[in-house]
């Protein structure tokens, strides 16, 4: 037997669920779910990045996403990409430049040391500080860096830029310390392994002690080449690697392992607040024209007319991320608690020769790719595993290659006239 519902009670229930239905979607409205995930972000750290401009794990870079800004706003280093293109693709202007700096009370700014500052992540990492507002203090022997990377800053009352080697002592009242200085291309740092070995060691040895004397958080610029040529792909930060240690590339890949060793042997008996990050290949603006490095070869060769070599066969590969990218990375690392090692690196990932093809179809169509020798200990295989960096720091990639490419072929045209 069906029971019956009187009308009067059936019009009452409709109404009271129609009202419950207006109430969910006032809510959904005033508080939309992208509001609700970056309060959960921000709860301790930073918002996630713009999910429309991610770029992930392709082997072809999106033809249509174009980054306009940098940074973020919970770190507070959000700028405009055209204004920061003023500093290393149009004829420097410090008037313009200063003006951007952002004022801070003597009381807000932070003291951040950046050991390698006048080389080409350093001077962007310089920039981006600068332009926060903070103070900074630029070290750098000039090895492989150039002092007309940071020469817009010289002269301005947050910057001191000066000349020392940081196998040496250094002392100064910091809040900060991103520690850089090291050759980061093969053949400056096999120039002279023992040298490269010292910069590593008594080096990151010198910025730990000052990093414990003065009670300053310390960042090690580690690099992928800690992983040496990895047997598991793509690398996370458990492998612990597989390095040749008496090889030509052992003074830079040992180097940084000890140097991490160092970092986490300080972190443990003086309880030194450290944040390590591996760094995959990186380009842009202000690499050095002769270093040697895949990105800046290609390019130039391209450029010049000249064939576009490839060592070995051109099956090995590589990722490549845009500097900005690298930049947002250090500082999101350093402005969170997270302190195991993290990889910064674009997961993108092609073979050599397909990026020759790439580099030679986006600038001369003329050019020819020519194979030469292997070069010895070259890893086969390099991609990063970036999920750490997406929990922990809320970071990831968002320059296409294309767009980077782009930037730095601007780049090598306007400050190389003989092109
Ligand atoms: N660019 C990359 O693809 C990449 C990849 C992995 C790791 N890294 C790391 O990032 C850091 C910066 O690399 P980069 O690409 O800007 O290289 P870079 O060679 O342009 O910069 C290194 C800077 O350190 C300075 N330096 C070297 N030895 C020094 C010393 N003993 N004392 C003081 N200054 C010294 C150089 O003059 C230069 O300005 C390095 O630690 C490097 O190992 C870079």
């Amino acid at each position: 037997m069906g029971v019956r519902v009187k009308p009067s009670i059936f019009v009452g229930r409709f109404i009271v669920l129609a009202f419950a239905f207006f109430c969910l979607i006032a809510v959904v409205n005033i508080f939309p779910l992208s509001k609700v995930m970056t309060v959960q972000a921000a709860v301790g750290r930073i918002a996630p990045r713009n999910p429309q401009t991610i770029n992930m794990g392709e082997n072809t870079p999106k033809q249509n996403s174009t980054q306009t800004t940098v940074g973020s706003d919970f770190i507070g280093n959000k700028f405009e990409l055209a204004d920061l293109r003023n500093l290393y693709l149009a004829p420097i202007d410090k008037q313009k430049i200063w003006a951007m700096v952002r004022k801070k009370a003597r009381s807000q700014q932070k003291r951040v040391l950046v050991t390698g500052g006048a080389g080409f992540v350093g001077s962007h990492l310089v920039d981006r500080l600068m332009l926060m507002g903070e103070y900074v203090i630029c070290i750098d022997n000039y090895f492989t860096g150039r002092r007309s990377n940071v020469e817009h800053w010289e002269g301005h009352p947050n910057f001191e830029l000066v000349r020392h080697d940081v196998e040496y002592e250094y002392t100064a009242e910091v809040d900060q310390i991103y520690h850089l200085a090291c050759p980061a291309s093969p053949p400056h740092y096999q120039y002279n392994p023992i040298k490269t070995l010292k910069t590593s060691s008594l080096g990151t040895i010198n910025m730990l002690e000052l990093a414990k004397k003065v009670k300053a958080r310390f960042l090690l610029t580690s690099t992928s080449e800690v992983y040496g040529d990895p047997e598991v792909h793509p690398q996370k930060e458990e492998y612990w690697g597989h390095v040749n240690p008496i090889g030509p590339r052992a003074c830079y890949d040992e180097g940084k392992r000890v140097a991490e060793t160092l970092t986490y042997a300080y972190h443990r008996h003086d309880n030194v607040d450290v944040r390590v990050a591996r760094i995959f290949n990186t380009f842009g603006p202000r690499m050095n024209e002769n270093d040697g490095r895949v990105v800046s070869n290609f390019i130039l060769q391209a450029l010049k007319n000249e064939p576009i070599t490839i060592y070995g066969s051109g099956t090995q590969t590589r990722s490549f991320q845009y500097v900005h990218d690298l930049v947002d990375g250090l500082m999101a690392l350093m402005n969170n608690e997270f302190k195991l090692p993290v990889n910064l690196g674009n997961p993108d990932e092609y073979t050599i020769a397909q990026f020759a093809e790439y580099i030679r179809n986006e600038i001369n169509k003329n050019s020819i790719i020519k194979n030469l020798n292997a070069t010895e200990d070259d890893p086969q295989r390099r991609q990063p595993d970036i999920t750490r960096a997406k929990n922990e720091i809320h970071w990831q990639p968002a320059f296409t290659v294309k767009q980077g490419i782009q930037e730095t072929v601007e780049y090598f045209k306007i400050n190389l006239p003989s092109l």
